[in-house]
């Protein structure tokens, strides 16, 4: 009796003791990460009201910009989607919160009695609002953000006199107007549009969004010491998450919890979450751009192409990596492989001042058809937009594709270099080339000589991802 009831003891103890093991197996499988260190810089009110000083330099006279913050969009019933604000709101006013608008001028105006150049009109705080859906700044808050004194209630705008009648040029950003719960006073983002239009319009004026751009571009594409800070940021939280998926990748994984693995490693590093929906494509969905159902499993033999960035402080990374599912690339992958890692070498090259925008990836798509037609894939130069579908090029900044003048390369731009080849069943061409999708992306900034790859805490060679594959593998068996 005693001898059984000290078994029975021991066993209890015994599975207690595994369950606790597996439950720590599980923890140091998910938090196998390392924490990428902390930044303790912040955008302040000097960043955001000096790019406001270098929009005003570049005005000519009598003129008016006009920038609307994003709306607010409705998932369904009463539930919202979360906040992204637009970033050439966020850019010059560091706010962000729905149903703003930032009006600058290039010369002071008296705006009912008062004289000024740029005013602000934000949602005024209301403490019922901010039970349901959180803390807002209100009016000495959005002072304090982004550095304006004049800032007003939205709600005061539609009754204020604007002085219009001696303004020739009007330039606002690419504002979303979303429907109103009530356009005429409510003062959110709808109603200052509609103000804002008829406003314009009894002074002759209209209010057309592409007149700004190219003006947000020019100063938007060469970022500060500040904004480099920021990309640096999350362009390290993205290689963290990428070292993650490549310590636990194994066959049987789906692709969404591979995305889940990402996102975690985003938000357990500081970041805001995904600067665009996480592309987890493997096998055949790999030949699908802009894939985000990443809903299948990964099977052995298959490469995934992981296409992900962390958005923090607004800043966006955006790095490709194409990894084989079982730790190594077959014959044929590996010879695509090296072809779009040729390209991207290339074009990095060719990413310099001086340069046009377009010339990396004239150089880039030079390479790969060349390579193309090596391998036998292609016969006649014309084919190769059937494989390479896409420009080697973005800017990337407080967008994922930023603005920017597509003009000459400048010490200070950001841009992608992201080569693809993407061959799908059924192609002309020897079948065992069919499903070998991959692109190859990293984050660089131009400066005056060689382009520095931001993004080069992640490996994109060969060799380099199979070893840190195998030797995961090994070590977790
Ligand atoms: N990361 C997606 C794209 O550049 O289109
Ligand atoms: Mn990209």
């Amino acid at each position: 009796m005693l001898r059984s009831h000290t078994l029975f003891i021991v066993f209890v103890l015994y599975a207690a003791a595994s369950w606790a093991q597996s439950r720590i197996d599980v923890q140091e499988r998910l938090f196998r990460f390392r924490e990428v260190p902390e930044l303790t810089e912040e955008l302040d009110a000097t960043f955001f009201a000096n790019n406001r000083e270098r929009l005003r330099d570049t005005l000519p006279d009598s003129s008016v910009v006009i920038v609307f913050s994003a709306p607010q969009k409705r998932r369904s019933n009463d539930i919202e989607y979360g906040f992204h604000q637009d970033p050439d709101f966020f850019y010059f006013t560091g706010i962000r919160e729905p149903n703003c608008m930032l009006m600058m001028f290039s010369e002071p105006v008296q705006v009912d009695g008062r004289w000024m150049r740029e005013a602000l009109f934000v949602e005024d705080k209301d403490p019922k609002k901010e039970t349901w859906t959180g803390r807002m700044l209100g009016i000495e808050g959005a002072k304090e953000q982004s550095g304006m004194l004049s800032v007003f209630p939205n709600h005061e705008f539609k009754l204020m006199k604007l002085p219009l009648d001696k303004i020739k040029h009007v330039y606002a950003n690419e504002y979303q107007q979303v429907e109103s719960d009530d356009p005429e006073d409510g003062g959110d983002l709808s109603s200052l549009i509609n103000h804002c239009r008829t406003k314009l319009e009894r002074a002759n004026l209209e209010l057309i969004h592409y007149k700004g751009e190219d003006l947000f571009a020019w100063l938007r594409q060469a970022k500060q010491p500040k904004e480099l800070l920021m990309m640096r940021q999350s362009i390290d939280i993205t290689c963290e998450a990428f070292h993650t998926v490549i310590d636990n990748l194994t066959p049987k994984m789906t692709e969404y919890q591979v995305e889940a693995m990402i996102e975690y490693v985003f938000r357990a590093s500081g970041a805001e979450g995904e600067a665009f929906p996480s592309i987890v494509a493997s096998g055949k969905n790999g030949g699908i751009m802009h894939y985000t159902a990443n809903e299948d499993l990964l099977i052995p033999g298959d490469m995934v192409v992981i296409d992900i960035g962390a958005q923090y402080q607004g800043y966006a990374a955006d790095i490709t990596r194409t990894l084989p599912v079982s730790g190594k690339y077959s014959e044929e992958q590996k010879q695509v492989y090296q072809l779009v890692l040729d390209a991207k070498k290339v074009a990095t090259r060719y990413a310099k001042p001086g340069y046009k925008f377009w010339i990396p990836h004239e150089e880039a798509y030079r390479t790969i058809g060349k390579g193309l037609i090596k391998l036998g894939i292609i016969k006649e130069w014309r084919e190769i937009g059937d494989y390479f579908i896409h420009g080697t090029s973005h800017y990337l900044g407080l967008d994922v594709h930023d603005a920017g003048l597509y003009a000459s390369l400048k010490p200070g731009e950001v841009i992608t270099v992201e080569p693809g080849v993407y061959i799908p069943e059924g192609s002309p061409c020897d079948p065992k080339w069919w499903n070998i999708h991959i692109r190859i992306e990293d984050d660089i900034l131009i400066t005056e000589g060689e382009a520095e790859i931001l993004s080069d805490c992640i490996p994109s060679e060969i060799s380099e991802i199979e070893a840190l594959m195998q030797g995961e593998r090994a070590s977790n068996e």
